[in-house]
C-alpha cells in the first residue's frame, strides 16, 4: 500500500510539474495536502476523495450529524485516537467506512456510542430511538484492531461490495450494557455481504454475536463471543439465500445460544445451504447448545417449508457443546431440509438432550 500511496502521490506532482510549470509551489504543497488528509471533525471527513492516506485523530461527533469515511481506491485509514458520539438525534449508521479495497486500521482505539445514554432494555423493539446500525462497514478490504463500544443497538453492519472484506482483531464491547440487562439488540456483526473473513474478533454483547442475513463465501474463525446468542446464521427472511459458510474455531461462553440456523417460519424464495462448522468451543449455554430451526421467531415451534436447509456438517475438528440446566444440546426443527448431515465432530453434553426433527434430511455420526 505505501508504495501504491507514492505512486499516486507522485503522478500527482509530475502532473502538476508538467501542466503548471510556473504554478509548483503552490499546486505541489496542495497535492501533498490531499494526499495525506488529517480527519478531526465532522467537516474534515467531508470530502477525502483525493486522499490516499487518512489519520484519523480523536475527536466527538455532535449530535444530529455522521461520519463517513469515503476516501481514494487502496487509502490507507488509520486512528490514532478515539471517535466519540455524542447522544445523538441522528439515524445510523452512525460511522460509515466507504472506500474500495481499504486499510483500516484503529490501532486498538475506540469507536464510543456511549449507548449508555439509549439503554432501557427494549433495543429496537421500543422505548428510546436508538440510531442503528453504529457501524457500518462499505467498500471492501481489511478493517482491523478498532473496539466498537457501547453501541446503542446493533454495533456493526457488514454490507462490503465490490472484493473480500477481511475484518481481524475487531472489538465489540456492548458489556456495560449487562448491567440491569439494560442493553438489547445488541448484535455484534451483523452480515449481508459475500466474501467475508471475520477473524480474532470479539464480542460481548447482548444479542446475537455474529448474524449472517444473507450471502456467500464467508468465514467466521478464530473468534470469541460471550454474553449474547452465539454465532448465528439467519434470521432468513423471505428472497435471502446464504450459502458457503465456514464457522470454525470461535469460542461461545455464558450465552442464550451456541450455534444457530434460524429461518423464518414464512420465509419463501430463501435457502440455507453448506455451513461447515469445525473446531469451535461452545459452553455456559442456557437454552439452546445448536439450534437449527424453521420456525423462527419461536426456537422450536412449527417450521415453514419454504426456504430449505441443505449440507450442515460438524466435521474437521471437535466441536464441543456443554449446556446448563435445562438447555438442550442439539435442536432440529425443520419443515424442509434435506441431504445427508455429517456430524461426526460434534460433541455436546448436559442439560436436557437433544430434540431431532430433521424432515428429510438425515444426522450422521456425533454425540449429544
Ligand atoms: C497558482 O494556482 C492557484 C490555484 O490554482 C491560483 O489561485 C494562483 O493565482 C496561481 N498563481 C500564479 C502565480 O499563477
Ligand atoms: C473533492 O475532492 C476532490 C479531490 O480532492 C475534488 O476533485 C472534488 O472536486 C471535491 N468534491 C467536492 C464535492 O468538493
Ligand atoms: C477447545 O477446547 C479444547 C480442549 O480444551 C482445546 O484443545 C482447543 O484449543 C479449544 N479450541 C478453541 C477454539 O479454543
Amino acid at each position: 500500500m505505501p508504495s501504491v500511496a507514492l505512486f499516486v502521490r507522485l503522478a500527482a506532482l509530475v502532473a502538476v510539474a508538467v501542466a503548471v510549470p510556473n504554478n509548483g509551489t503552490v499546486s505541489r504543497t496542495e497535492t501533498a495536502k490531499r494526499a495525506t488528509c488529517t480527519v478531526n471533525s465532522v467537516a474534515s471527513a467531508a470530502n477525502l476523495s483525493g486522499c490516499t492516506s487518512v489519520v484519523i485523530n480523536a475527536f466527538t461527533v455532535p449530535s444530529g450529524q455522521t461520519v463517513t469515511i469515503a476516501a481514494a481506491s487502496g487509502a490507507s485509514v488509520v486512528m490514532t485516537g478515539d471517535i466519540t458520539f455524542a447522544k445523538t438525534t441522528a439515524a445510523g449508521p452512525l460511522i460509515t467506512f466507504n472506500t474500495p479495497n481499504i486499510v483500516f486500521n484503529g490501532g486498538d482505539h475506540r469507536i464510543n456510542g456511549n449507548g449508555a445514554m439509549y439503554w432501557d432494555g427494549q433495543g429496537t423493539n421500543g422505548g428510546v430511538t436508538k440510531p442503528h446500525p453504529f457501524v457500518k462497514f462499505k467498500g471492501f478490504g481489511t478493517f482491523e484492531d478498532v473496539t466498537v463500544l457501547n453501541s446503542p443497538a446493533q454495533a456493526i453492519s457488514v454490507g462490503t461490495t465490490g472484493g473480500k472484506a477481511i475484518i481481524q482483531g475487531v472489538t465489540v464491547d456492548n458489556s456495560a450494557g449487562d448491567a440491569g440487562a439494560l442493553g438489547h439488540n445488541t448484535d455484534g456483526f451483523d452480515i449481508s455481504a459475500s466474501d467475508v473473513t471475520v477473524s480474532k474478533c470479539v464480542v460481548k454483547n447482548q444479542d446475537d454475536c455474529v448474524a449472517i442475513n444473507s450471502g456467500s463465501t464467508i468465514v467466521i474463525e478464530d473468534s470469541t463471543c460471550s454474553g449474547g446468542h452465539g454465532i448465528s446464521i439467519g434470521s432468513i427472511a423471505t428472497g435471502k439465500t446464504v450459502s458457503g459458510v465456514t464457522i470454525a474455531r470461535n469460542t461461545v461462553t455464558n450465552s442464550v445460544y451456541g450455534l444457530r440456523i434460524k429461518v423464518d417460519a414464512d420465509a419463501t424464495g430463501a435457502s440455507v445451504s453448506n455451513v461447515k462448522y469445525e473446531a469451535n468451543n461452545v459452553s455456559g449455554i442456557s437454552k439452546y447448545g445448536v439450534l437449527i430451526s424453521q420456525s423462527y421467531p419461536d426456537d422450536d415451534g412449527t417450521p415453514g417449508t419454504g426456504a430449505p436447509i441443505s449440507a450442515i456438517s460438524f466435521t474437521g475438528g471437535t466441536t464441543n457443546v456443554a449446556v446448563t440446566g435445562s438447555a438442550h444440546t442439539l435442536v432440529v426443527d425443520c419443515g424442509a431440509c434435506s441431504g445427508t448431515w455429517d456430524f461426526s465432530d460434534l460433541h455436546a453434553t448436559g442439560g436436557a438432550g437433544h430434540i431431532i426433527a430433521a424432515n428429510k434430511a438425515t444426522i450422521s455420526g456425533g454425540t449429544y
